[in-house]
């Protein structure tokens, strides 16, 4: 994936989102403009910083799925965070630099996840190796010294051997999955570290759970266990002795920093409308403040070390429908320098979207009702008529964009969601069975606002 052109990049997305091409094409020549810098001499590596990205457009048309798409489709660390998440340091909730922290707790799973892909294999033979002595113990050496005396011993050592043999043959072949042995495991409950999580405390627990269990004595329990489960344990142990975590950690931080992207949702929702509504809101923009130094560039503190945020790519998005981008406090305005509007969704926009994507809706529907034996058939008129009649709602009552589809078709499929099973065979949608579940509720605007 590191090396798709911008163009293709953008193909790639079109396979899930209509329209919005100038989000997508900004949001390509970002994420490619990274890779560029990367082949850049060190010197200028360091001045050129990355072009902060806002897309702005109404609810609905499309931003967050961008973003999730482009989650998928970069192969870089890639955090996606709600910006009201955050409230300024002292009032309760998320301090902001806690993005940083879970971005690398992120990256540095995924790292080790690489790493553990590459040992496998010699992870996988060195616990099944365990496993077979506890199965089957090859004679202790004492006997083996034994051998000069007679021929006797080196006899009953050749034939365990043998046995061995077949039994790691049995083994591989997972003949004896549910033969239950008795294993040492780490006593890994201590669960009064956990508190600390979730509490806004991140600061303070960082790196303490870690320093606390390497200074208390490992105890080892021993666990009767299956040996699907003991090859599953004995895996993760193995594999956390061959890892080399300094390593790890080095790679994943290296990533985070050049790489890095942080996708900030609902970034309008921490700006107040100012003077306009009398006054500033001061919590709202104590987050704006709080976020100035990591989008800025600044080291933040984690429990892997610390991570500069100068060169991590930061996409925001936001309706600003009431707040503007100019409402935002200047000095963060200025480090998002690139604007993208993403369009309502017309009629059109709709019968694309229930069509084409890759997880079309109507594909969607259709895959669930074929697991059950009915085979529902969207006429073209029918969604026609789905993306029309979204269309008018929008219109008429609020414009939540193409979320609207979806509450339409749920009551277009309802009856025949219902009735399956027993119903099977074919069924058939055409533009009359849409008018036919919908009209009374469309001509009445108050039932569609509950309804639709
Ligand atoms: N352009 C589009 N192409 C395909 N599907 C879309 C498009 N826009 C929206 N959708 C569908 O509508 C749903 C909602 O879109 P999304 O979450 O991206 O809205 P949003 O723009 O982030 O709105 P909000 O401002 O309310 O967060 C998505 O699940 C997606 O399936
Ligand atoms: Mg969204």
């Amino acid at each position: 994936m590191q090396d798709l052109s911008p163009k293709e990049i953008v193909k790639e997305l079109d396979r899930y989102i209509i329209g919005q091409d100038k989000a997508k094409k900004a949001v390509s020549i970002a994420l490619r403009n990274r890779i560029r810098r990367q082949r850049l001499a060190e010197e200028l590596r360091e001045e050129v910083s990355p072009k902060n990205i806002i897309m702005i457009g109404p609810t609905g048309v499309g931003k967050t799925e961008i973003a999730r798409r482009l989650s998928n489709l970069a192969d870089v660390p890639f955090l996606k965070i709600e910006a009201t998440k955050f409230t300024e340091v002292g009032y309760v909730g998320r301090d902001v630099e806690s993005m940083v922290r879970d971005l690398t707790n992120m990256t540095v799973n995924l790292v080790k996840q690489e790493a553990m892909k590459k040992i496998e294999k010699e992870a996988i033979y060195l616990a099944e190796q365990k496993i077979m002595d506890i199965l089957l113990p090859m004679p202790k050496t004492k006997r083996i010294k034994k051998v000069e005396e007679g021929d006797m011993d080196l006899q009953e050592i050749e034939k365990v051997r043998n046995s061995r043999e077949k039994l790691f043959e049995k083994l591989r072949q997972g003949k004896l999955e549910n033969r239950m042995i008795e294993i040492d495991v780490k006593d890994a409950s201590m669960p009064m570290f956990e508190i600390f999580a979730g509490s806004g405390m991140e600061g303070l627990d960082m790196g303490l759970s870690d320093a606390l269990s390497t200074m208390l004595p490992q105890k080892l329990k021993k666990r009767k266990v299956s040996i699907v489960e003991a090859r599953r344990i004995l895996i993760s142990e193995e594999s956390q002795k061959l890892i080399d975590m300094e390593e790890v950690l080095k790679d994943a931080i290296n990533r985070i920093e050049n790489q890095g992207i942080i996708f900030l949702d609902e970034l309008d929702k921490v700006v107040s409308i100012g003077a306009r509504s009398g006054g500033p809101d001061v919590s709202r923009e104590g987050v704006q403040r709080d976020l100035l130094p990591i989008v800025e560039g600044t080291v933040v503190n984690t429990r892997y070390g610390p991570v500069k945020t100068n060169h991590i790519l930061f996409i925001a998005a936001g309706t600003f429908h009431d707040a503007k981008p100019s409402d935002m406090i200047p000095e963060l305005q200025g480090r998002f320098p690139i604007r993208v509007e993403l369009s309502s969704l017309t009629k059109d926009d709709f019968i694309q979207i229930l069509t084409e994507p890759q997880n079309a809706i109507i594909k969607q529907y259709v895959a669930l009702l074929e697991t059950e034996g009915v085979d529902l058939r969207f006429q073209e008129n029918a969604i026609h008529e789905i993306a029309s009649i979204a269309s008018t709602v929008n219109d008429s009552t609020e414009n939540i964009g193409a979320r609207r589809l979806h509450t339409i078709i749920e009551k277009v499929v309802e009856d025949i969601s219902f009735e399956t099973p027993p119903r099977k065979g074919v069924v058939v949608i055409d533009a009359e069975y849409v008018q036919s579940r919908l009209r009374d509720i469309i001509k009445n605007e108050d039932l569609s606002r509950y309804i639709l």
